[in-house]
């Protein structure tokens, strides 16, 4: 273990991301010195701190490099969030959605109040994680979801309008919604919705490359970048170096967390298997068609 002087913790839930999928695949490698288990978030509770900031049996939530599925896993101890008095399901499925929204709307795009977000995948972990995000930033979130089913729900997470990208109209849709077109676009989809961004993306907008399950390769007329001064910014949390992301869980210890204990944001959790059924956890997830989180439990009740 890469973290020599980190936090140890019992583990009582464990979030499900795409990420621990391609990892398991293959296709996404664990950073140097990260354990091959999967898992980028839990919450537990602390057996152990070396830096002594976390009493033992303190309630915790973690943002991790990997190894979140484990019975035990040493956290960083910038990583930590105090989880007390939280449902642990919640505690679990929060940390990577948060991470990511806020890293992308307010580290990357320095969004401002009143400023439109439209979310592409709305409907996933991340995205109705990030539409609620959006809402207690000011922002002004529109949704983007394949099909109509979602609409009710995401309107109660606070999504101003929700565009199914798979309408034929669904560019005219949203330039309905936002006649002057969005100011960022957080895009967990990619190439696959690229043609109802692009035109959307209004003077001194931010488009956001987060997700890529819709493709990653898009035709892009450079002079539109240049006419409307657009800036294109993509990341992995999970690649980011350790200080920017103890920074990021700092600021959402700050400035998010108390919104998610005070149940502003809130996980919808789709599914959530005990940890020896991950497998069907996973089916679930990449069968799609999920509006929110599925979580693994350890020893604890299943719920579906
Ligand atoms: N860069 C980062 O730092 C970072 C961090 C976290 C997550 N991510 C990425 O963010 C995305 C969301 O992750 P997740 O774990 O929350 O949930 P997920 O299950 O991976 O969500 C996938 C989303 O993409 C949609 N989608 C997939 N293919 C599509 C297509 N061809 N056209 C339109 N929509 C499509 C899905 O819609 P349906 O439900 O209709 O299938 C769903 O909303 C993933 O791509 C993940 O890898 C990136």
């Amino acid at each position: 273990v890469a973290v020599v002087s980190g936090v140890r913790i019992a583990v009582s839930a464990s979030g499900v991301n795409r990420a621990d999928l391609l990892q398991l695949a293959g296709d996404y490698r664990p950073p140097p010195g990260e354990s091959a288990v999967p898992g980028l978030e839990c919450a537990g509770t602390v057996q152990e701190d070396a830096g002594g900031a976390w009493a033992g049996g303190a309630p915790v939530a973690a943002l991790l490099g990997s190894g979140g599925y484990g019975t035990i896993v040493e956290a960083d101890p910038g990583l930590i969030l105090d989880a007390s008095g939280m449902d642990p399901l919640q505690a679990a499925a929060l940390p990577e959605a948060l991470g990511t929204a806020w890293w992308n709307l307010v580290g990357l795009a320095d969004a401002q109040p009143g400023e439109t977000v439209l979310v592409t995948g709305a409907n996933s972990g991340v995205g109705h994680i990030a539409v609620q995000v959006a809402v207690e930033l000011g922002l002004r979130p529109i949704a983007a979801v394949r099909g109509t089913r979602w609409d009710e729900e995401l309107r109660a997470l606070g999504a101003e309008h929700v565009v199914d990208v798979t309408s034929s109209d669904a560019g005219q849709a949203l330039s309905r919604t936002a006649p002057e077109g969005v100011d960022i676009a957080l895009d967990l989809v990619g190439a696959a919705v690229s043609g109802l961004v692009m035109p959307a993306l209004r003077t001194d907008a931010r488009w956001l490359v987060v997700g890529l399950l819709g493709g990653t390769s898009v035709e892009l007329d450079l002079r539109d970048v240049i006419r409307r001064r657009l800036r294109i910014a993509g990341s992995s949390l999970r690649s980011l170096p350790a200080p920017t992301r103890r920074r990021i869980v700092a600021a959402i210890a700050e400035g998010l967390w108390p919104a998610a204990r005070a149940g502003r944001i809130v996980a919808r959790i789709d599914g959530a298997y005990d940890v020896g059924r991950q497998q069907e956890a996973h089916e679930h997830l990449a069968r799609g068609g999920v509006l929110g989180k599925i979580v693994l439990t350890h020893g604890m009740e299943e719920q579906r």
